[in-house]
């Protein structure tokens, strides 16, 4: 298959790339394609005529998104209209990326699929618009819900990962304190990407959960870090009251893999074991 990987140097795209070997990848980044400017985005898609446009784009800065509307809807809706229209005209497979926030939280059980969203913030009510685009538009489509996500690539929209921010605090012997009541489940890009690319291979479209097994909190998160890597830090746990920011989270954003495992292809290793393989990609011989 042709496919067009749009975003291709996040942290995702920089994953999706050896995990769809044996495909015809044509990586897309900013400079070749702003998927913002319609037309070109048009103009680029129609020479290459791939089988599928992934996009993993997004404009994810979630407390900017606050204050800059029209960027988040423009990136994380108008654009996806644009591209599902695209695959349309060129009868290809759109496989768009969304997130864990569409949910508010108020659940004590792992969303599925069939959950209700309801966003709490700019960014992922842009992104849910993003979403419904997409069922409303798409011929043949998938849409991967995932969360808290880190790879070897860093966040370019963010500028590094949780990781890698931890990790760099503590060597700064910086005090970290990281919220204890915002529970999520961190996922490695490399364990999503491998998911999406057993996805491709199929004709079952629709919308999928797609993280790493079990859950815990960002604080929980920070403290496995420092453990597996043997780093001792100043961290302590805080909550959402005293760590105040522009965008309101939700306390809960546990997805459940209830799609994939109905079509027994759920392979996600537990967080705890994916964190353990991020990091000894970083420093092998640490
Ligand atoms: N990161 C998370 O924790 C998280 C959690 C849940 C869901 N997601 C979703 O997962 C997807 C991938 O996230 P990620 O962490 O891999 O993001 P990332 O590392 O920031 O990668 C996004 C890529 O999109 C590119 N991009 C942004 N705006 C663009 C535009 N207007 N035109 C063309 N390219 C553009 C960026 O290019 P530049 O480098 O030029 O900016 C970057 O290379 C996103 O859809 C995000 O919403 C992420």
């Amino acid at each position: 298959m042709k496919i067009a990987l749009i975003g291709a140097k996040g942290q995702l795209g920089h994953d999706l790339q050896p995990a769809l070997r044996g495909h015809d990848v044509v990586p897309l980044t900013r400079k070749d394609a702003d998927v913002t400017d319609f037309g070109r985005t048009r103009g680029v898609l129609a020479d290459l005529s791939p089988n599928v446009i992934l996009n993993t784009t997004a404009y994810h800065r979630v407390d900017d998104c606050e204050d800059r509307p029209e960027l988040a809807f423009h990136v994380n809706a108008l654009a996806v209209l644009n591209l599902t229209r695209i695959a349309n005209d060129l009868d290809a497979v759109l496989l768009h990326i969304s997130t864990d926030y569409v949910f508010d939280g108020h659940s004590r059980e792992p969303y599925t699929e069939r959950s209700q969203p309801s966003p709490l913030n700019v960014y992922a009510t842009s992104k849910l618009s993003g979403e419904f685009l997409v069922r409303a538009a798409a011929k043949k489509y998938f849409l991967v819900r995932t969360c808290g996500l880190y790879g070897v690539a860093g966040s370019q929209g963010k500028g590094g990962n949780f990781v890698e921010t931890m990790i760099a605090k503590a060597r700064r012997h910086e005090s970290i304190r990281v919220v204890n009541d915002q529970t999520v489940t961190p996922t490695y890009t490399v364990d999503l990407a491998h998911h999406i690319a057993r996805i491709l291979s199929t004709t079952h479209y629709g919308l999928y959960h797609m993280t790493n097994e079990g859950c815990c909190t960002w604080y929980e998160f920070a403290k496995a870090i420092f453990e597996i890597s043997g780093i001792n830090a100043d961290l302590s746990p805080t909550t959402s009251e005293l760590y105040k920011t522009p965008a309101i989270r939700p306390r809960y954003s546990v997805l459940e893999n209830a799609r994939l495992k109905q079509l027994g292809l759920n392979e996600m290793r537990h967080w705890r074991d994916a964190l353990r393989a991020y990091l000894k990609e970083k420093s092998p011989g640490g």
